[in-house]
């Protein structure tokens, strides 16, 4: 049993969650469901990332102050972790006290030490959208787009954090940790972009210009911005809980891998002499029409209310069996669909109807001890083996979409023996022989759609309980996770329901 504790971003409140936040919550709620299955013991971290330029402004045009704004779209944040049965064991929010304390203490030992100085910052800005601008922001003939309105060319006294100096150790660290960064790709492109000269890093902005913000402890004219407010919510909401950091994964989408999370919070942890985590996986992301789905591009799907619509496990498993970690997928209403129907409503939805159907028709609703093994039943249980001895690394590399792919072959399989044995036939023959296989058939089928669901936990938790509990089982105490992944006759003699409605037709 080892401490796991892993992590999401933490999301802005500057808009309601979408799609892609959803996501990445359910997949890091798979793998931390998967850990705490396998008796790791798991610490779930998620969180809003509160200050800022664009949450001060959504507030100042709803005429509000930017805590009740942000105290308004947190709610909705974690609303929706509710609804899609997220297990996180805490919740930061980065205008908390705990985590205002903890990035105060580690800037002062920063500046304490001579990481972090006074310098000129020299750039664009834009009085109208009250930020500064950058080269990409120009247009092909240099000049700036409209909606910034007047452009000046500012130069500001700020503090800025002794990046440059540690570029040679994190790359010697990247060369040295090949598994660092999941998928493996995108450690190569973080390393092909250190090599370019890194920046010392900005980290403040004057109050008159930025009061949505956590004060400098040395200078308390400034905020600090963005990230090293935002980065240090990982360790600050458990700095006072000994033996849980380092994390063993920060999970994050790929737009904020590069330079937040893979250089500026490893250079960070690295200045202040804590351990780095055990490693980053960078997700991809889910588009709509080829398009990244966000707030600001006008096509952000609520995800709400398609839970409300299909359930949670429906929406979880569509999600994890559709995208490959760290690859982008499309999402429809038509693919959402295609899946439902054909995997969750036809192949495991009839799968449990025909098993409760069939046990109650020919065995009085008591699943009966298996008597014969033929190749019907030894083929499907070489299935089973193989699919089970994959399963475990599958889960453990992230790969969950082919573990699921590999589930969802077994779980066709448990369909074609039922058709070939033909439970229905064997219960018109008296002969003994038939009898035997037809006792056969409901043990085999019960047993098979058994040992999918307890597969199916990390993922369609509900779903796999509710299969448990009309199969009548209960699992006796002590007994492990994976212990349950074997081949075996326990529920010779339970009493199953009468019937259980998974996946109903969704209305036309
Ligand atoms: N607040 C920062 C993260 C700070 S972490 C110390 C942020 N917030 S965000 O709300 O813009 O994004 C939160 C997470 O959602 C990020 O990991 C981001 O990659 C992810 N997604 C946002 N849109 C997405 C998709 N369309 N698809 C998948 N995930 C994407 O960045």
């Amino acid at each position: 049993m080892g401490s796991f504790f892993i992590t999401t971003a933490i999301d802005y409140v500057n808009g309601s969650p979408h799609l892609g936040h959803a996501y990445e919550k359910v997949l890091t709620d798979v793998i931390a469901r998967f850990h705490r299955l396998r008796g790791d013991e798991v610490h779930f971290l998620t969180g809003t990332d509160e200050h800022g330029q664009k949450v001060q402004q959504s507030a100042r045009l709803r005429g509000i102050p930017p805590q009740q704004f942000a105290d308004e779209i947190s709610a909705e944040f974690r609303g929706l972790l509710t609804a899609l049965a997220i297990t996180n064991d805490d919740f930061i929010r980065t205008t908390e006290e705990r985590h205002r304390t903890v990035v105060r203490r580690l800037l002062q030992e920063l500046f304490d030490r001579g990481e972090i100085y006074r310098g000129e910052y020299r750039g664009f800005y834009s009085t109208r959208q009250e930020q500064f601008l950058q080269e990409k922001d120009r247009l092909p003939d240099g000049s700036w787009p409209e909606l910034y309105g007047e452009v000046t060319e500012v130069v500001e006294a700020n503090y800025f954090f002794r990046l440059a100096k540690y570029q040679g150790w994190l790359v010697e660290f990247l060369t040295a940790h090949e598994d660092f960064i999941f998928p493996r790709y995108r450690q190569k492109q973080v390393l092909e972009f250190l090599k370019e000269p890194l920046n010392d890093l900005c980290i403040s902005r004057p109050r008159d210009r930025l009061e949505w913000g956590i004060p400098l402890p040395f200078d308390e004219g400034y905020v600090t911005y963005v990230w090293f407010d935002a980065l240090v919510n990982y360790y600050s909401a458990v700095a006072d809980r000994p033996g849980v950091w380092p994390a063993a994964w920060h999970v994050i989408g790929k737009d904020i891998l590069v330079p937040p999370h893979a250089v500026y919070w490893p250079i960070m942890l690295h200045a202040l002499g804590l351990p780095l985590p055990h490693g980053i996986v960078a997700h991809g992301w889910w588009l709509q029409s080829g398009a990244k789905m966000s707030k600001s591009a006008g096509n952000a799907l609520n995800p709400l209310a398609l839970v409300t619509e299909f359930g949670a496990d429906a929406f979880r498993y569509f999600l994890v069996r559709e995208m490959n970690v760290g690859q982008d997928s499309e999402f429809s209403r038509e693919l959402f669909l295609s899946r439902y129907t054909s995997d969750l409503a036809n192949d495991l939805g009839n799968l449990v109807n025909r098993t409760l159907n069939m046990t109650n028709r020919f065995a009085a609703g008591q699943i009966p001890p298996a008597g014969v093994a033929e190749e019907p039943e030894t083929e499907l249980q070489a299935l089973w083996a193989a699919t089970s001895a994959d399963f475990m690394p599958l889960c453990e590399g992230f790969q969950f979409h082919t573990a699921l792919d590999r589930l969802f072959t077994f779980i066709r399989a448990i369909n074609a023996y039922i058709e070939r044995r033909a439970p229905w036939k064997l219960g018109k023959s008296a002969a003994v022989e038939d009898q035997a296989r037809l006792r056969t058939s409901l043990a085999t089928m019960a047993e098979a759609l058994r040992l999918a669901a307890n597969a199916l936990r990390p993922v369609m938790p509900g779903t796999a309980a509710r299969i448990e509990e009309v199969l009548g089982r209960t699992a006796g105490a002590g007994e492990s996770w994976s212990g349950q992944f074997v081949w075996g006759g326990s529920l010779a003699g339970a009493r199953v329901a009468a019937s259980l409605v998974l996946f109903p037709k969704p209305a036309p």
